[in-house]
Order: structure tokens, then C-alpha cells, then sequence
């Protein structure tokens, strides 16, 4: 099986080095950034170097490792991981590793807890790259069924990036996408280019050029009208935070997709992994949402003025699609239709 050969964090526990690919450069240059502190970590979840939920969640868990380093006593720590929490508000894999971590470290003497921490942030981001590789093999017979089907290439629409470069690996709406691919299945990705932050045309563009993938980009509005003209068949996205239920928040313009999928008949399905369900919230009316700088609306990427100066300006940065308008969830332990009773079943042992 061959992989897309894109890392976004690299990190030694030997040599003491958290390296990450600084994803405001894309698509013009591949930089990578050393995150040499905990202040660093959360300076490059805050900015958007690594952004996506699983990325977020492995970078705060080795930022909470580099804080270890520092100060290893039970102050230094919450101190630490209010700081990585409070980076983004919606993507719950935040939470999920950092808690991970704290468990790992806050029975131990202060002199091992870094290195136990950073071991699991090592396992946080192994698990990632299998729990992606799952979720590729499972949505991969959606993608066959299609093919088989006779549609040739099968046309699959993302928005945002849920991709290789917001994971540990393969990401998590491209892993069928992937391993499609690379079993010769044909498909062709159309890319909604995500405005404001332009992750779809800045990132997933970048990402499926470098893996040889067909794809094509669109203007977000440009979805429907494909729809309409019987030009998608299948949509698949990521998520940031999945309630019990199966309401999905994910990036803005997520629930527009869905809508229009739903009048055209195109089954959309969310790639989830477990680490991105919170079970603490019953349904989707309480995610927080993230409200971004006026200023990315203002302006373009590049810092070209799109409105006057001044203009009042909302930016929410995620939407929730309710699980009534989704086709099925894909998480590493299979396929289901999005339910609270279907995810209780997927995943027991959340139950208790
Ligand atoms: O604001 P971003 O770029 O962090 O938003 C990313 C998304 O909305 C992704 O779809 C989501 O995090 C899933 S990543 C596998």
C-alpha cells in the first residue's frame, strides 16, 4: 500500500525536536518550523500552522510534553494545558489528547513525566495514521460500489481539507480517496476552496497534485450546481466535533453541502474518527463554534482589500450539518448511518 508522502509533524523523542510543515506557506513553499515550547505549540495551533482536528490534537499533546520538559509539577501542567486548550475552541481532538496525556503523566513522579508524555503523544499519532488507514479501507467500497456502478471516473466533492496535512497521515475524508487511488479505482475530487482561509484550494489542491489525484477546483457556491447537474457522486468531508447523535460541525459552508445534497439526491458521507466524537454533548445545538478575525474576510489570503475598511464583518468558522441530512458516518470501525443508537453500538465501551 503506498501512502501519500506528506508529514506535517515529525517529532524525536531522542533528539528532543517537534517539527512541523508551516501550512500558512502553502502552497507556495514547503517550510518546516520547530516547535522548540509549549508557548511555540500554541502559537502554531493559534496561527494555523498546523490546523485540522487530528493535527491539532497531536501537536497539543507533544506541546504538553515540551512543557514537561520545562516544568514538570502538577501546576506546570494545567497551567500548560489551559494554555494548548484554549488555542481553538471546536476541534474536540484538542481536548481528547491532551486529556490522553494528562491521564498518561498525572500518577507519576515528576521526573518521568515528560518523557511519559511525549511516548504518548507517539502513540496518539501512530493510532492517528492506523485509525485513517481504517477509515480509507472502509469508505473505500463506497467508492467501488460507484465504480462498479459504471460511473468512471467515480466524481467525489470535498470541502475544507480533511487531508494527509490536517492528520498524522492519509487524512481522513481523502483515506478512501487514497486508497481508491492507489488500488486503480478511477476517481476525480472536486475541491470546494473553502473561503475564507482557502484550505481546500491552498492545501487539498496541493495535497491530491502531489498524490496524482484528478481533481478539479470550485468556488464554494459552485457545489450545488454540480450537484444539480448530476456531476457528484458521493461527497466525503472530515469533522471537527460529532455529538452523540451524529450532528456534525465542520467547517463553514459543510451544512450548505449538505442541503444540496440532500434536494439532489448525492449520498455525503462523514469520515470520523472516534477521537473527534464527543460524547458529552447529546446532539449539536451546544458546539462551539469558532468565530475568526474579521480581518480574513476583509482581505484576501494574500492581504489584497476585498471589502472597505470597516465593514462589519461575522466570520464563524464552522457549521453543524444535523446527522438527518448525512448518509453515513466512516470511522475506524466501520460504516453507519448517523444515530445515536448506531454510534452507541459502534462504540460500547463509550456507554458507561
Ligand atoms: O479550520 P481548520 O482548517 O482547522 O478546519 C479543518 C476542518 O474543518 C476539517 O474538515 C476537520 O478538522 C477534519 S480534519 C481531518
Amino acid at each position: 500500500m503506498k501512502t501519500p508522502d506528506i508529514q506535517p509533524l515529525r517529532a524525536s523523542l531522542a533528539s528532543r525536536t517537534v517539527e512541523i510543515a508551516d501550512q500558512t506557506r502553502l502552497p507556495g513553499e514547503w517550510k518546516i518550523v520547530s516547535l522548540a515550547s509549549v508557548g511555540e505549540a500554541a502559537h502554531a495551533i493559534r496561527t494555523m500552522q498546523v490546523r485540522g482536528a487530528p493535527l491539532i490534537g497531536a501537536t497539543a499533546a507533544y506541546g504538553l510534553a515540551l512543557a514537561l520538559h520545562v516544568d514538570p509539577s502538577d501546576s506546570g501542567l494545567r497551567r500548560a494545558y489551559a494554555l494548548l486548550l484554549a488555542t481553538r475552541p471546536t476541534a474536540v481532538n484538542l481536548r481528547w489528547a491532551l486529556d490522553r496525556v494528562v491521564k498518561a503523566v498525572s500518577s507519576l513522579a515528576a521526573a518521568s513525566r515528560a518523557d511519559a508524555a511525549w511516548r504518548e503523544a507517539d502513540a496518539i499519532a501512530e493510532e492517528d495514521v492506523k485509525t485513517n488507514l481504517a477509515i480509507g479501507h472502509h469508505g473505500v467500497a463506497l467508492i467501488e460500489r460507484l465504480a462498479a456502478d459504471g460511473h468512471n471516473p467515480v466524481q467525489i466533492l470535498t470541502h475544507c481539507n480533511a487531508g494527509a496535512l490536517a492528520t498524522l497521515g492519509w487524512g481522513t475524508a481523502t483515506a478512501p480517496i487514497y486508497v481508491a487511488h492507489d488500488s486503480n479505482v478511477a476517481v476525480h475530487v472536486w475541491v470546494s476552496e473553502t473561503r475564507p482561509r482557502m484550505q481546500g484550494a491552498r492545501l487539498t489542491a496541493w495535497e491530491l497534485r502531489a498524490s496524482k489525484v484528478p481533481h478539479t477546483l470550485i468556488v464554494d457556491a459552485a457545489g450545488a450546481l454540480l450537484m444539480q447537474q448530476g456531476r457528484v457522486d458521493l461527497i466525503l468531508v472530515g469533522a471537527d466535533r460529532v455529538a452523540a447523535n451524529g450532528d456534525v460541525c465542520n467547517k463553514i459552508g459543510t451544512y450548505e453541502k449538505a442541503l444540496a445534497a440532500q434536494d439532489n439526491g448525492v449520498p455525503m458521507y462523514v469520515a470520523v474518527p472516534s477521537s473527534t466524537i464527543d460524547w458529552t454533548l447529546a446532539d449539536g445545538s451546544r458546539m462551539p463554534i469558532e468565530e475568526r478575525d474579521s480581518g480574513e474576510i476583509l482581505h484576501d489570503v494574500g492581504g489584497e482589500v476585498i471589502a472597505p475598511a470597516g465593514t462589519p464583518v461575522l466570520n464563524p468558522a464552522f457549521d453543524v450539518t444535523p446527522a438527518r441530512l448525512l448518509t453515513g458516518l466512516i470511522t475506524e470501525r466501520g460504516i453507519c448511518r448517523p444515530s445515536a443508537e448506531n454510534l452507541a453500538e459502534m462504540f460500547p465501551e463509550q456507554q458507561a
